[in-house]
């Protein structure tokens, strides 16, 4: 499997698991495509032609290598950091990272459609919210939401480390948005499954989870209530693991009566104070575990057998190809995404 081959397995296998549905993924494209015809032609060169190929393009190859290569040796680690460049310089290795840097971190305000467009799962695009349709309230949110991480992440340096991947000869991939998706749908099926009762049961049942069991011998970090006690019954769940960031404050005002509990990944302080102040439980699924069981899981379905992973970065292989299948044929995937 060469670099450009698994790029392109990575963008199909997120199609699969996208929570929208893969439909929403080509409709997506199929806008941009529209909006990049409609720009005057001098501007097009700058629109990033990985934008009508990739519906995910905080998922992308951001440094690529000269020439065509095999994918024969990956580092893998959750963060870009020097010392993992360098380690895969040292092990002659491609360079995998969850948290996009470089062309993927300024697109990061892309994914954001991908959280709000599932939303409607919730129901939240039917009644009223402050006054207004619930679904053009939801689009106004989406809007300020990439509006605010674009400002945000396009103030960085982005290059800073690509560059210096760039200076050591290192190819450099990330897997953003399509690994979270993979957490997402994989935790989502096993909680419809197990039926947790209570928010302790919601723990419990995150820890049969190999990637946070790791987590919690290794580094004491595990799932935990937020907010609620162990034993408050769980009621309507909405499960929180894919976005640019926090899921902005306003999200709870169209939440309030329709969900009884959140999980996620992380949580600030506002979005912990706008859970309260609408009576959401909160159950914390530790950010790091969370993000290696996407990328596992992810690699599980699209990475060659031979290939040899040298994990790093808070990043820790575990190896159960089949447990997403496994828990598919357990739980009728017919009953809902
Ligand atoms: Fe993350």
């Amino acid at each position: 499997m060469n670099l450009q081959e698994f790029y392109t397995s990575a963008i199909e296998a997120g199609k699969k698991c996208d929570p929208r549905g893969r439909s929403a993924a080509n409709k997506d494209l199929r806008k941009r495509r529209q909006e990049y015809d409609n720009l005057p032609k001098h501007r097009r060169k700058y629109f990033g032609t990985e934008l009508l190929e990739n519906p995910y393009p905080d998922s992308l190859i951001i440094v690529p290598p000269h020439e065509d290569i095999e994918v024969k040796r990956l580092v893998i680690s959750i963060d870009g950091a020097q010392y993992v460049i360098k380690y895969a310089r040292d092990k002659d290795a491609i360079l995998l990272t969850h948290h996009p840097e470089g062309i993927a971190e300024a697109n990061l305000h892309l994914a954001w459609p991908v959280y709000f467009d599932s939303l409607r799962q919730l129901g939240i695009t039917d009644g009223m919210v402050e006054g207004i349709p619930a679904g053009h309230y939801i689009k106004k949110i989406r809007k300020r939401a990439m509006r605010e991480d674009k400002e945000d992440w396009q103030g960085d340096n982005v290059e800073l480390l690509p560059d210096y991947a760039r200076l050591v000869g290192v190819p450099w991939v990330t897997m953003h948005t399509i690994a979270d998706m993979y957490a997402h749908a994989y935790v989502k099926r096993l909680l419809e499954h197990e039926n947790p009762k209570t928010l302790g049961d919601v723990v419990d049942v995150l820890m049969t989870i190999k990637e946070y069991q790791v987590g919690a011998m290794e580094s004491r970090v595990k799932p935990w209530v937020i907010l609620g006690g162990e034993k408050r019954k769980t009621g309507k769940i909405m499960l929180d693991m894919i976005g640019g960031g926090e899921p902005p404050e306003k999200i709870f005002n169209a939440l309030a009566g329709r969900i009884d509990t959140i999980i996620v990944m992380h949580a600030d302080k506002d979005l912990q104070a706008a859970s309260k102040k609408n009576k959401v439980a909160m159950v914390c699924a530790s950010h790091i575990q969370s993000d290696t069981l996407g990328m596992n899981l992810l690699l599980s379905d699209i990475l060659p057998d031979d290939v040899e992973v040298y994990p790093t970065g808070g990043f820790r292989r575990v190896e159960d190809p089949n447990r997403m299948k496994e828990l598919m044929q357990k739980y009728d995937v017919t009953k809902g995404k």
